[in-house]
């Protein structure tokens, strides 16, 4: 595969200066090991640096770089841009969370309903720091972003969640009842609309609608109290 001029359609928006949102076009030559993160950093040095999106680890272990490439939730820095077969791609922020500057968005919700004490939480991968992961989730926000429940219902406690309330279930059967309270409240499994957007999308396999099926099984089992 030789290297290729790509245009990048890149949603633009930043409250109170670009407001409302915009899309700007850059069009950039990549090579086959061209990334998309690459093609976000070449832009922002050498063409614009304003543009605003998130990373950090380069190599799919910390999450923040997840976006939507044409309408598709990817790792930026995984996602290869020659790979995708297209020549033009449109960059979009996550959606399902509040939009912080361009492609970055205001994950602090995602991670209000993951408690920081469960059993199965286990330290990031290098240079992540102090920062704990949950088992093989990497809280890049793809499967609420691409789940159709959690477009619909904001307060869906949404797949990662669930994910991890059953991971924990795993770990930690001795807190069943109040595991088991969490993933059957109002906000929690029955939202889930089966879609198995979450599945498909998730870049490191953690299979939230299997973890999900399982709490609902769980739950229809449960004696009523
Ligand atoms: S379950 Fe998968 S898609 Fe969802 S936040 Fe974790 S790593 Fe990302
Ligand atoms: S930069 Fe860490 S997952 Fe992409």
């Amino acid at each position: 595969m030789s290297g290729r001029t790509i245009e990048f359609r890149i949603f633009r928006f930043k409250p109170g200066s670009i407001d409302p949102p915009r899309r700007d076009v850059f069009r950039l030559p990549v090579e086959p090991q061209t990334t998309v993160l690459d093609a976000l950093e070449q832009i922002r040095l050498g063409r614009d640096r304003t543009l605003m999106y998130r990373h950090s680890c380069h190599h799919s272990a910390c999450g923040t770089c997840a976006c939507r490439v044409n309408g598709v939730e990817r790792l930026a820095c995984t996602t290869r841009v020659l790979e995708l077969g297209a020549d033009t791609l449109r960059l979009d922020p996550l959606s399902g969370f509040a939009p912080i500057g361009d492609l970055a968005v205001d994950m602090a919700g995602f991670f209000k309903d993951i408690d920081p004490h469960w059993s199965t939480l286990r330290p990031a991968g290098p240079g992540a720091g102090a920062l704990l992961q949950l088992e093989d989730c990497i809280e890049c926000g793809i499967c609420v972003s691409a789940c159709p429940a959690a477009g619909k219902h904001p307060q869906f406690l949404g797949p990662a969640a669930l994910a991890a309330i059953g991971n924990e279930l795993e770990k930690r059967p001795a807190a069943r009842r109040e595991l088991l309270a969490a993933a059957g409240a109002a906000r929690g499994e029955r939202l889930c609309e089966r879609a198995l957007a979450c599945s498909r999308r998730c870049p490191t396999r953690v299979y939230p609608a299997a973890h999900i099926e399982r709490l609902r099984r769980a739950l229809a089992n449960e004696e009523p109290s």
